[in-house]
């Protein structure tokens, strides 16, 4: 079991409408593929967590790179894991809008981050995986009672 985590920039604003046919697709092809994870859209931006058996994993994430609906992905985590996260979700999703103000502010700072790096500027790239550490299991519990509410 692997899991990777990855940023990117959405070449256009991302709509309600072409936001559900992506995940329409995403969901399907990893319910297939035993893929499971997160998607987080907010400031233009994506943040992804994928989580599979290693083959399964990277066929999508090849896919993943080469759609032209985002640029710059920047992998900031690729590792082995013992269990899943998000084992309950083909593909979550979450706006932004919907996290507390404690992890938006983390996500925004984890952008500012990339961004960083992306120029190639000086940046920490363990901060962002250990940033991601506690990030994570926050998102988890989140989708947990989001479900668990309604
Ligand atoms: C931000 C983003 C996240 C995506 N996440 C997934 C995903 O989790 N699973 C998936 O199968 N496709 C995902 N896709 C869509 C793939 O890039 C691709 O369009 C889809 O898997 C169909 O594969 P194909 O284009 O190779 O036929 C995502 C695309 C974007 C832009």
């Amino acid at each position: 079991m692997h899991s990777i985590v990855y940023l990117s920039t959405a070449s256009e604003p991302m709509g309600t409408e072409s936001l559900n046919l992506l995940l329409e697709v995403a969901r399907a092809r990893n319910a297939d593929a035993g893929v499971s994870g997160i998607l987080i859209y907010g400031d233009g931006c994506f943040i992804q967590i994928l989580e599979g058996e290693l083959q399964p994993l990277e066929a999508i994430f090849r896919s993943i790179l080469r759609d032209g609906r985002h640029y710059g992905v920047k992998t900031i985590q690729f590792e082995p894991v013992d269990g899943r996260r998000f084992g309950d979700w083909s593909m979550a999703f979450v706006d932004d809008d919907d996290l507390t103000p404690t992890d938006r502010a983390d996500l925004a700072q984890l952008r500012g981050q990339a961004e960083i790096l992306a120029r190639d500027e000086k940046g920490d790239p363990e901060f962002l995986a250990v940033m991601m550490r506690a990030i994570a299991p926050r998102l988890a519990r989140h989708l947990d009672s989001r479900r668990n509410a309604g």
